[in-house]
């Protein structure tokens, strides 16, 4: 979507790409559609035990995830007798037993406890057929992604990342516990996301931490767009995100570089530099979701900590390493909750305007990857919710 494209109007008298943030209808549409793709929505080591569970949402649905021993299960969180929703808390352990008549499912969600199943149904439970909306669920390093089912599209979640797939998977994995923030903020997703692709506003925005050495310099701005998503790495170098994948997958990959790996539709992940302690340096990671709760309201779901790139180390610095790892976490979360807090403002800001939005975004070079996004979202929302998604994206 170029500066000169003249915009499509939705029906709700927006142009396309706004008009989630405008109409509740439109964001409807937009989340159901969006459910149709690999969505990340938590932590494998949220659920390190059998039964372990946790609930959030894909698209509008709130929905669970489970751990069935070394199976990761996901269901849209509502009983297949009257709706009532399974799991009522954000997290907990034990079998799915829903709490309004005790409806009890299985592992593949299927109703295999029915309380006086033959009086009430005048059928056993296996004979009634009732069964939880399952959804898909794969995992990348730490990451767990789930989208509904899409039987005529094959696109697996290493298709879906393509070339970021190791390096996410690597930069998924903490050191040390992280650290998690969390803010509302009344925006659309998008507007979120579309500043964590936008490298132009730094010394407006972040004067004090991002922004403080003025503009970046175009030659050491590299921007990779893979399918549906994006990276950026601050390096005077070419990069080929192939090569650094697969050096994540060899364990040989060493951090130079703040990188940033956008992934669509509501995902990233930032690898950074924290403060040097006693000479050594220390690679920190943010993965953030911008959960969509309503077409102007957004929880910003942060987590940063240490990654396990190993960086040489001297003497009283690997003996400080694990005290450094339990205090600079604060540090870097001080500095992350301001930075984040300042583009939380500018997209609230955004959001008042956004019923006023008639045309395109003027994208200059440092805000491309918007472009590349946009196209992204655009195909994605082509033909609604049930439409198969057969396009080739960019490279
Ligand atoms: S609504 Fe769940 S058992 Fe009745
Ligand atoms: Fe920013």
């Amino acid at each position: 979507m170029g500066p000169s494209a003249v915009p499509e109007t939705s029906h709700a008298g927006s142009p396309t790409w706004v008009a989630a943030a405008v109409s509740d209808d439109a964001f409807t549409l937009e989340q159901a559609s969006l459910a149709r793709f690999w969505t990340f929505v938590g932590y494998r080591s949220d659920i390190p035990n059998h039964g372990d569970w946790f609930t959030t949402t894909l698209g509008s649905a709130s929905i669970f995830i489970q751990r069935e021993k070394e199976r990761i299960v996901a269901f849209e969180n509502r009983c297949a007798h009257r709706f009532y929703p399974l799991r009522t808390s954000p997290r907990g352990n034990g079998p799915i037993v829903c709490g309004f008549h005790h409806w009890r499912y299985d592992a593949d969600g299927r109703a295999i406890g029915v309380p006086k199943s033959n009086d009430m149904f005048g059928a056993k439970p296996a004979d009634l057929c009732k069964s939880l909306n399952g959804l898909e669920v794969a995992t990348c390093g730490d990451l767990i992604f789930a989208r509904r089912p899409a039987p005529e599209r094959g696109e697996t979640l290493e298709d879906f990342l393509g070339d970021a797939y190791a390096l996410v998977a690597a930069l998924s994995m903490p050191r040390a516990k992280p650290i998690r923030i969390v803010q509302d903020v009344a925006a659309h997703w998008k507007f979120l996301h579309h500043i964590s692709l936008d490298d132009y506003h730094l010394v407006a925005v972040h004067p004090s931490t991002f922004g403080k050495k003025g503009y970046l310099k175009p030659e050491t701005v590299r921007y990779v767009r893979f399918g549906r998503h994006s990276a950026f790495f601050d390096s005077a170098d070419d990069v080929c995100l192939r090569d650094v994948s697969a050096a994540c997958a060899q364990g040989r990959f060493q951090p130079a570089t703040y990188l940033i790996v956008n992934i669509f539709p509501n995902f990233l992940i930032s690898l950074y530099r924290a403060p040097d302690v006693f000479g050594s340096t220390h690679w920190y990671a943010s993965a953030i979701r911008y959960r969509a709760v309503a077409r102007d309201r957004t929880l910003v779901e942060s987590r940063l900590y240490p990654t396990t790139f190993e960086t040489p180390q001297r003497g009283v610095s690997r003996t400080l390493r694990p005290v450094i790892d339990r205090i600079m976490p604060s540090i870097v979360a001080i500095v992350a909750r301001r930075i984040m807090r300042e583009d939380n403002a500018i997209c609230a800001g955004l959001q008042s305007t956004a019923h006023q939005i008639d045309g395109d975004q003027m994208l200059g070079r440092f805000e491309r990857r918007i472009g590349w996004f946009e196209e992204a979202y655009a195909r994605a929302l082509e033909g609604g919710p049930g439409a198969s998604d057969n396009h080739d994206e960019g490279r």
